[in-house]
């Protein structure tokens, strides 16, 4: 947040992610908006999918809506499932991933 307090060796250190983490909103007007409500920055969830898995990996997010970790997973070359009990939900992953994933309702 503020890009000139950061010399090049404390960027290259790193930094131990805290509990709490700043990210934009998915912007109102871009490419990544969806429609649906709850929808989160794809970006927070490519943390937590390049932190917690590895390509090949299979993740899961059983409270999917519009899909974001299944987005950040197939642009990171993990699998995913992605379960929600809103059809709005289910329609806006169609919508986001097409005929690339299959689809089971039941
Ligand atoms: C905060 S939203 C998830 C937003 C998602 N991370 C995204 O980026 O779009 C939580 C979702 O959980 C779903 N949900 C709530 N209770 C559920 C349940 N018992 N079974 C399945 N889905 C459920 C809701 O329909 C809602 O879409």
């Amino acid at each position: 947040m503020a890009p000139g307090l950061v010399t090049p060796e404390k960027a290259a250190r790193g930094k131990l992610p805290t509990d709490v983490w700043w990210h934009t909103i998915v912007s109102p007007t871009g490419r990544e908006k969806t429609g649906y409500p709850t929808q989160k920055p794809v970006g927070l969830l490519r943390r937590m999918v390049a932190a917690s898995s590895a390509p090949g990996d299979w993740v899961l997010d059983f409270f999917a809506g519009s899909g974001t970790l299944g987005a950040a997973a197939r642009a990171l070359d993990r699998r995913f499932v992605c379960v929600d009990d809103n059809p709005p939900a289910i329609e806006t992953m169609r919508r986001r991933f097409g005929d690339t994933a299959h689809y089971l309702s039941l």
